[in-house]
């Protein structure tokens, strides 16, 4: 796996969220409409007690729209959960999202009973546009290094509707490594952690199942029967100009090449998983995880048996 991945730091989100959450009425979540799954992160349940969610599906003008659909409805059937979907052109969300909160908890409004609403999400993911956008201001992004303190913020959006802001960086955890790939190709991960030409090649490779024509419209290469990601990117690179002086294509500079048009939607609105695609990968994940841990109990057990058998030295004589 490529994914040097060091997320730094996250007792900070993790002691605000748990401090916060006693006051909480609903916890909005916003995620990478490309990669709704792998942008979650599955401790953010259990840190807001199962609060009522509102997913807020973000970026959405970079993803695909039937796919964005399918989260939506995947979403919105789970209990205590609804889903909208969003991107920064619109300028006016406020009432979207006070009114899809407001649904999840009914029994909260008016001056005596205000709605108190948590606001989370994986950097990158849009977080501090949407604030500004709520707020109708251009703050500078403050707090996206691990460690940098950002105070909490309370944000207003009706008389009795208060949206509050971590301080700290609530970062996803990857599970499983179809979710490094992602998230490294959305941007969410810094570009030292990870090897560009191994995560084209995987964006390609599932593009190549997926999106076939999108990849034949942007780079107006013959996709052969069979052809494979590593012929992809090097017919991409070629097309491109990528070549080295003695004629080798530059892997690197095509790998940058994809990633930065997949990043930008140049190469089409794309959705990297499913619902369906991404509870197998889950799975997958977990069961590998669970193996992990069993095979570490093993260790440990083995441990404590040799030093049973350790025989004790003989007391001092008093
Ligand atoms: P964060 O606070 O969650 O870390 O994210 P932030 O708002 O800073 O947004 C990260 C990048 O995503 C920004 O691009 C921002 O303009 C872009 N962005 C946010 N919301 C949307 C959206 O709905 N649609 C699209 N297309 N882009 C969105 P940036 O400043 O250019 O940063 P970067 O792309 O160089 O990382």
């Amino acid at each position: 796996m490529a994914i040097q991945w060091f997320p730094g730091h996250m007792h900070l989100t993790k002691k605000a969220i748990s401090e916060r959450i006693k006051e909480i009425d609903v916890v909005i979540e916003l995620l990478d409409a490309r990669l709704p799954g792998s942008s979650a992160n599955p401790m953010l349940a259990e840190l807001t007690s199962r609060r009522p969610a509102l997913k807020v599906i973000n970026k959405q003008d970079l993803a695909d729209p039937a796919r964005t659909a399918l989260w939506l409805a995947h979403y919105n059937a789970l209990p205590n959960t609804r889903a909208i979907e969003l991107d920064a052109s619109e300028t006016a969300p406020a009432r979207r999202l006070i009114q899809a909160a407001r649904e999840l908890a009914p029994l909260r409004g008016g001056m005596v009973k205000p709605m108190r609403v948590l606001i989370c999400g994986i950097p990158n993911v849009g977080k501090s546009t949407l604030i500004n956008t709520l707020t109708g201001k251009r703050a500078a992004k403050t707090g996206d290094e691990a460690g940098i303190t950002k105070a909490e913020q309370r944000i207003s959006l009706a008389d009795d509707f208060y949206l509050y802001d971590t301080p700290g960086m609530l970062w996803p955890r990857i599970i499983v490594a179809k979710s490094g790939y992602n998230l490294a190709a959305s941007g969410a991960i810094g570009r030292n952690a990870f090897d560009e030409e191994e995560v084209a090649l995987e964006l390609l490779d599932y593009l190549l199942q997926n999106y076939p024509a999108l990849l034949q419209a942007r780079y107006k290469v013959e996709l052969t029967d069979g052809i494979t990601d590593e012929q992809l990117l090097e017919a991409i690179g070629r097309k491109r100009g990528a070549v080295l002086p003695r004629g080798k294509v530059n892997l690197q500079k095509a790998a940058e090449i994809v990633i930065h048009e997949f990043r930008a939607a140049t190469l089409g609105r794309i959705t990297l998983e499913t619902p369906e695609e991404f509870a197998q990968w889950l799975a997958a994940g977990q069961l590998i995880d669970a193996e992990r841990q069993v095979k570490k109990d093993g260790l440990e057990n083995q441990r404590l048996i040799r030093l049973k058998k350790i025989p004790r030295p003989p007391r001092a004589a008093s």
